[in-house]
């Protein structure tokens, strides 16, 4: 069955793009229903657009509470169609009661290996840090920030002299290619969270351990068409 998606933004949404062009390529099966931001400017707006998608803005300083915001987000989402919910560079913590109408289906990718570097500027913390392997992480979502059970992961070395725009650059590649596959996972009905681990059940053909991409190491790893 073909996953009904709602994305939720705040920026460029080029992770946004990345889902779109494999629904398109037809690896991904689901459909976005709706992509909603946070804030009018928001470039993944526009990329929606191009692609016929519907689109719905709705700023914060409406309403009365972070609850009651949250709310009408997860209304307009659930009016239009969405099932399951992609977070995509959308910078607000969500509240609980987002996460319980879409019992558990909410998506997050963080530009680190969680649980290091939370929060903003990831990728600057990672390097101001010194750490010598970064990446991304995509997760289920949960109360917390930038915290929920595991899918996917993606490490990128930090070599001498890497910068946080050229660090920013390999690690949304690695996004581009990971958020995806996760969705295209879910979508197929193979993830399994059972006391906060994920396990994702096999399909027929056999897998690699990890997968290496140039210099990078994916887990689970990508199967084709990702
Ligand atoms: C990505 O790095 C994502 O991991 C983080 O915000 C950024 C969004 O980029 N949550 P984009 O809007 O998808 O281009």
């Amino acid at each position: 069955m073909r996953l009904q998606l709602g994305v939720l933004l705040s920026g460029s949404g080029s992770n946004l793009q990345a889902v779109i062009d494999r629904i398109e390529q037809g690896s991904l099966q689901a459909d976005i229903r709706l992509v909603l931001a946070n804030r009018p400017g928001a470039y993944g707006l526009q990329r929606a657009t191009r692609h016929s998608l519907s689109t719905k803005v709705l700023e914060p300083s409406g309403f009365s509470s972070r609850q009651d915001y949250d709310l009408a987000v997860a209304e307009a989402l659930k009016s239009a169609g969405a099932q399951t919910i992609a977070l995509a560079g959308y910078m607000r913590l969500v509240s609980a009661a987002f996460i319980q109408r879409f019992q558990g289906r909410v998506l997050n990718i963080h530009p680190a290996l969680l649980p290091s570097f939370k929060g903003l500027q990831a990728q600057k913390q990672a390097v101001d840090y010194g750490v010598r392997i970064a990446g991304a992480t995509v997760h289920f979502v949960d109360e917390q920030l930038d915290h929920g059970p595991i899918i996917l992961q993606a490490a990128a070395p930090v070599t001498d002299g890497l910068d946080e725009q050229e660090l920013s650059r390999r690690i949304l590649e690695l996004e581009h290619r990971i958020y995806p596959q996760a969705v295209q996972w879910l979508a197929e009905g193979r993830l399994r969270v059972r006391q906060g681990r994920v396990t994702l059940e096999r399909s027929g053909e056999p897998l690699a351990d990890t997968q290496e991409l140039g210099p990078c190491l994916i887990q689970p790893p990508l199967e084709r068409g990702f």
